[in-house]
């Protein structure tokens, strides 16, 4: 295993203000101290329902979101301190792309100049080097070279898609983190974005964080996956370890929910809903303490770790 970050313990915990004198009376705890290894050339998913905290985490590796404990190691460093990302250039190394293309691509841009301003951050080119650069992003994602005077409203969601991830690789980055990126999508388009996404990973050895809470998706896209409930994770693991052995019982609601149209036993999927929500209803003390938080993870092999009270939960 060839690890590209490692988040150590990672919190981040928002104030809650309230009163005559705005005074801090708690806090909403969005990231509660999760640990896990985002490898080279590898995508990781994170997966969960609305407000477990993903976008979050996702916010806090791009350097956008101040963490309250924690540590993000990028080449040996905690890239959590502000002043060690600039050293290292870490905003060149790591890049995102969004759910909505259209609002995180300026409308009053030319393409042109959407995809040259990371480049513009950090590399100088002349106006002829700076085209021909885009030139070839362009034609990575598979757009046409009249797309660079164009602006995002006169291009397909799908299309403004290869737009943002053009402009994420322009800088040669590392990491993308991709929140949602196709959820905003027709089905079909999501294809295609997704097989596109990772012929790029292997051409730039590229890893993603890949956010999603489509199973679906997660399963075609990720090499490693965290499940994360209310800031915390139930369960981690490799894909064959989610989806073939999941034992979380969170982890098993999700799967059991994921809409089957073409299983040939729509029974049999039925009925595993059932046992899984009765078995979630009489164990769910091994799966979270009494507050409703989630236990520590253990591992239970080397791949693979759940948040259980004990071993011997189901
Ligand atoms: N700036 C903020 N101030 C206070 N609370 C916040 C802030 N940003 C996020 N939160 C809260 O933190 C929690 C986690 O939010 P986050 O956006 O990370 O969830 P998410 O898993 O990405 O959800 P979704 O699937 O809806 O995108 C939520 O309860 C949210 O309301
Ligand atoms: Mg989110």
């Amino acid at each position: 295993m060839s690890e590209l970050i490692t988040i150590k313990d990672l919190k981040i915990h928002y104030p809650i203000r309230s009163g005559f004198f705005n005074r801090v009376t708690d806090h909403v705890y969005a990231v509660d101290g999760v640990d896990f290894v985002i490898e080279k050339g590898k995508t990781y998913g994170l997966v969960g329902e609305s407000g477990s905290g993903k976008s979050t985490t996702g916010k806090a590796i791009l350097g956008l979101e101040k963490v309250t404990g924690g540590e993000i190691i990028y080449n040996g460093q905690d890239v959590t301190k502000r002043n060690v990302r600039k050293k290292m250039n870490y905003n060149k190394d790591v890049q995102m792309i969004f759910q909505d293309s259209m609002s995180s691509l300026n409308p009053k841009k030319r393409v042109l100049d959407i995809i040259a301003e990371p480049l513009r951050n950090f590399e100088r080119l002349s106006d002829q080097e700076e085209k021909q650069r885009v030139k070839e992003l362009l034609d990575i994602v598979g757009m046409p070279e009249d797309a660079l005077y164009k602006y995002p409203h006169e291009f397909s969601g799908g299309q403004r898609q290869r737009l943002g991830v053009a402009r994420a690789v322009a800088t040669n980055p590392k990491l993308i983190v991709a929140d949602e990126p196709v959820s905003a999508l027709d089905l079909s388009v999501q294809a295609q974005v997704l097989n596109f996404m990772k012929r790029i990973q292997q051409q730039y050895d590229l890893s993603y964080l890949f956010i999603s809470h489509d199973l679906g998706v997660v399963k075609h896209m990720c090499d490693n996956i965290a499940i994360m409930y209310k800031g915390r994770f139930v369960e981690i693991g490799s894909r064959e370890d989610i989806y073939n052995d999941p034992r979380h019982i969170y982890t098993k609601r999700l799967l059991s929910a994921i809409p089957r149209i073409d299983v040939p036993n729509r029974e049999a999927h039925k009925e595993n809903r059932r046992h899984v929500e009765e078995e979630y209803i009489k164990h769910q003390k091994d799966y979270y303490d009494n507050t409703g938080r989630v236990y520590d993870l253990r591992k239970i092999t080397d791949t693979h770790s759940v948040a259980l009270l004990n071993e011997g939960a189901k």
